[in-house]
């Protein structure tokens, strides 16, 4: 029998409603292809200010650099919004990105057939169809990069940097992304007036000529808003820096209709790696059995298939979400007239069913 372990941050919010069920699918598809998973939770975010009186615990990072896998909820909550920067919920993600060294954010943005009515597009555009997958740099940019403010106080400063090794590697994981895709990368900067970017597009271009059958295109970060609106089809691989890639990714998956539905890694060079949803805690109705935990569900499908190496595991969970969707179930976020509607607890336990 196989083993692994998996630390398991649940978080704030709704993390918790949504990671009860996913650990529970998790179990079951485990038993099925007769490996066992050891869990344990770990405290970062609003939690563990209120428990240790910091977002990331240094047994909290331990225990992740331990375990084959991390799974997270979801981090913050207007509770904590009155603290300074450092002492901020979403601190713990930025540490876990870097102390992992997790630098590479892959966000697959898919519209399911069943859910296009939720879209907010034309149905014109949507029925082109969505599926793309952000490939966003995690561990650099200027979210790593110096800060502060000068010394009167009358201005403050964040800096974009980024190193040639750093792109390289990102781009090597955007390229070979395509390659098991539609092999089509689009890279996107703003080296219309950064250097950062003017570098990022040098070094993207060098590691394409190791991949000739993907097509590479650059596209600057403001026109790619405006096409993913327009004719988000285009696309297939979108490679891009911290923030860019920030932004542009809850773009992607908002125009999908299905924010509740996607699900992400981060990852590095070996198999480790840390899954989440795309969607936030949303405090306003965490503890409420109303979350949407299928995004919670399909990041443990991405961390069979990458962190433990059991794709057909992976897969039995998608085509059970899908299973369920099919049949009419619907959380709050997607639901649309004539569908079933269900709470957290009955919807895991409707994929729960169906594996
Ligand atoms: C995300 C989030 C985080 C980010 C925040 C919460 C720090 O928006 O994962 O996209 O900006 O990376
Ligand atoms: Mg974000």
């Amino acid at each position: 029998m196989k083993e692994f372990k998996i630390a398991v941050i649940a978080g704030d919010g709704i993390g918790v409603d949504i990671t009860e069920q996913a650990l529970k699918v998790m179990e079951k598809i485990s038993a099925k292809y007769d490996t066992k998973l050891h869990f344990t939770k770990v405290l970062a975010g609003g939690c563990a200010i209120d428990e240790f009186g910091t977002p990331l615990p240094v047994e909290t990072l331990e225990e992740c650099k331990k375990s084959d896998a991390v799974l997270l909820g979801a981090v913050g909550g207007p509770k904590w919004d009155v603290l300074p920067g450092e002492g901020r919920p979403e601190k713990a993600l930025l540490g876990l990105r870097g102390g992992l060294g997790l630098y590479a954010n892959l966000r697959p943005a898919q519209v399911y057939d069943v859910l296009k009515a939720a879209s907010p597009l034309k149905d014109a555009i949507i029925n082109e169809g969505v599926d793309l997958l952000v490939v966003r740099e995690l561990t650099g940019g200027i979210y790593f990069g110096e800060r502060g403010r000068d010394e009167d106080g009358s201005s403050a400063y964040d800096t974009e940097r980024y190193s040639v090794h750093e792109i390289k590697r990102i781009a090597h994981v955007a390229f070979k992304a395509a390659m098991l895709r539609k092999k089509k990368v689009t890279s996107v900067d703003k080296a219309n007036i950064l250097e950062s970017s003017r570098l990022w597009r040098e070094v993207v271009e060098g590691v394409a000529k190791e991949y000739p059958q993907v097509e590479l295109s650059h596209l600057y970060v403001d026109n790619t808003a405006m096409q993913l609106v327009r004719k988000p089809s285009q696309f297939d691989v979108i490679l891009t820096s911290n923030m860019f890639g920030d932004i542009l990714s809850d773009e992607a998956s908002m125009i999908t209709g299905s924010i509740g539905m996607l699900a992400s890694a981060s990852v590095r060079e070996d198999s480790f790696g840390m899954y989440e949803p795309i969607h936030g805690s949303a405090p306003d109705i965490a503890g409420k059995d109303l979350a949407n935990p299928l995004a919670q569900i399909l990041s443990s499908a991405m961390l069979f298939e990458y962190s433990l190496n059991m794709p057909q595991a992976a897969r039995d969970i998608e085509s059970a979400v899908e299973a369920v969707l099919n049949k009419g179930y619907r959380t709050g976020d997607i639901f649309t007239e004539g569908m079933k509607r269900v709470g957290t607890k009955e919807m895991g336990e409707l994929v729960l069913a169906q594996i």
